[in-house]
């Protein structure tokens, strides 16, 4: 017998403010025809002024909850993927623990940047299979809007704000492939590459919060690279090959790394879940989004075998092969 962790839930929020690619060209040099052309981005949402990460999480939580059939009791644990907390403490996810009215259980933030909801999935999946948890929540939730520089277009123009949320249960497999649930997962980090992408304030450096500041040229190439790796190790130790996936979910910052990420995996652009051109770069968001919105769209199905890629600051990367 094995235990796997199966998702039962998927839900997401986005805030009401959309902002086209347009309204930058009033403040920066930039175009609609830029930022499309080299990222795939055509809008994106930002939160209201009083809108934070943590009220965020709530919402998509709740209609994991929703779809899974569950009350916030329920759960055992809730983690949060973010690098854009309401506080620097308490966690948001105890804060999204209180907003759903959950008494027991525990709630934690994980932080991986962009690359953050996937290692929360393997935490997730670590804490199941463990029998620490039967039911997990897992969340990525993001305001990067509010470590932009507004006046560095080769940035502010990149990242949206948002919530996804996935439910995690403790179900019987047989310990083969074709088991639904959380197959493999490969993580990665290595911190020589930290100024490629990081944020220029801190608690205990400058006492501010700081803003993104970005080498996205040199980034985009150890993107593409990176991420195939992963995603072809973690198919590997699934014992999957490419031509078993049915759908890749990938983290969303650019498109045309999405395009080359698959190529090299040898899957077809019809096997992705796009939706940069929707809502830009949310980091740790970005694919609980993604996942979200390719199952209420029906293009996810129980028993698809997905594989969710990402790489963020650190760097950090990774990838899990899930079965739908
Ligand atoms: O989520 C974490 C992971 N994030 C990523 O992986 C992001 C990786 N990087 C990227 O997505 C891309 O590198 C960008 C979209 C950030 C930039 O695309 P690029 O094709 O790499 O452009 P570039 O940085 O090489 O810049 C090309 C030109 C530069 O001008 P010069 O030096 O050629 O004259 C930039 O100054 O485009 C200029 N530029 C802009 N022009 C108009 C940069 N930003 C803008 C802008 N509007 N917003």
């Amino acid at each position: 017998m094995t235990i796997r962790a199966v998702p039962t839930g998927i839900g997401h929020y986005l805030p009401d403010r959309v902002v086209p690619n347009s309204e930058f060209e009033d403040t920066l040099d930039t175009s609609d025809e830029w930022i499309r052309s080299r990222s795939g981005i055509e809008r994106r949402h930002f939160a209201a002024e009083d809108e934070t990460t943590s009220q965020m999480a709530v919402k998509a939580a709740e209609r994991a909850l929703a779809m899974a059939e569950l009350k916030a009791d329920d759960i055992d644990a809730v983690i949060v993927a973010t690098s854009t907390p309401d506080l620097t403490f308490p966690s948001v996810g105890t804060m999204v623990q209180q907003g759903l009215g959950m008494t027991r259980g525990f709630a934690y933030d994980v932080q991986a940047v962009c690359a953050g909801f996937v290692f929360a999935l393997a935490n997730a999946n670590g804490m199941i299979l463990s029998g620490q948890a039967e039911r997990v929540l897992v969340i990525g939730a993001e305001t990067f809007s509010r470590i932009m520089d507004w006046e560095d277009r080769a940035t502010c123009v990149l990242f949206g704000d948002g919530a996804g949320a996935l439910v995690l249960e403790a179900r019987t497999g047989t310990g083969h492939s074709d088991d639904r649930g959380i197959l493999s997962v490969d993580l990665n980090s290595d911190g020589q590459y930290r100024d490629m992408l990081f944020v220029d304030g801190g608690v205990s450096s400058t006492g501010t919060s700081g803003k993104l500041r970005m080498q996205g040229n040199a980034l985009f190439r150890q993107a593409v690279e990176k991420l195939a790796s992963t995603a072809n190790a973690a198919l590997g130790k699934a014992n999957l090959g490419h031509d078993d996936v049915d759908w890749i979910v990938p983290h969303q910052a650019n498109i045309r790394i999405i395009q080359g990420t698959a190529k090299k995996l040898n899957v077809s652009m019809d096997k992705v879940i796009v939706t940069v051109q929707d809502h830009g770069n949310t980091s740790a968001a970005s694919i609980p989004l993604a996942l979200s919105v390719g199952v209420s769209e029906g293009k996810i199905t129980p028993g698809d075998l997905l594989v969710a890629e990402a790489i963020g600051g650190g760097l950090a990367w990774g990838a899990v092969v899930i079965r739908w």
